[in-house]
């Protein structure tokens, strides 16, 4: 059986994107799909390749369930665009980025992550990085209610059934 591949992509991969990769995931376990979907993350810019998380963005996580310690972020590199089939990005400056990077061939969806959340009006997540600890609760609650919309239509465009 084929999985589908989700790629969710920030800046530095070390707040916002890491925290869609540990919800969606914690997401997928819990209803049975991670079989079917393989999830990964990855930032446009290089300054933090090979760290975990940025200890707000873990400490966040963890107070809400989820545990992102086994992360370290990476740059997006050539071959994320033969691999995944979904590309989502957290704001329209990475989503810039990555269309710029994307080959002419990407055969896959490149978004807005937003694109995927109901009842809100952000179109984005906002990066929390110097911002205060509020913005890393925000990034929850969006990242939250786009990892149910995402999983949502996963599920009806590829015909998932949860694992027996
Ligand atoms: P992220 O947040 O893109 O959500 O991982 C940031 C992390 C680091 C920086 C900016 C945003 N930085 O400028 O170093």
């Amino acid at each position: 059986m084929s999985t589908v591949k989700v790629l969710f992509v920030c800046l530095g991969n070390i707040c916002r994107s890491p925290t869609a990769h540990g919800v969606f995931q914690h997401l997928l376990d819990s209803r049975g799909l991670d079989h079917r979907v393989q999830v990964d993350s990855a930032g446009t810019g290089d300054w933090h390749i090979g760290l975990p998380p940025d200890k707000r963005t873990s400490a966040s996580a963890a107070r809400r369930g989820y545990d992102l310690s086994a992360l370290r972020a990476r740059q997006v590199v050539a071959a994320d665009f033969q691999e995944y089939d979904y590309i989502l990005a957290m704001d329209a400056q990475n989503l810039d980025n990555l269309r710029r990077l994307a080959p002419a061939d990407f055969s896959g969806e490149l978004q807005l992550f937003m694109h995927y959340a109901s009842g809100v009006d952000e179109r984005e997540v906002p990066d929390p990085y110097y911002g205060g600890l509020d913005g890393f609760d925000q990034v929850l609650d969006l990242v939250e209610n786009a990892a149910r919309g995402l999983l949502d239509a996963l599920v009806a465009r590829h015909g998932l059934q949860a694992r027996q």
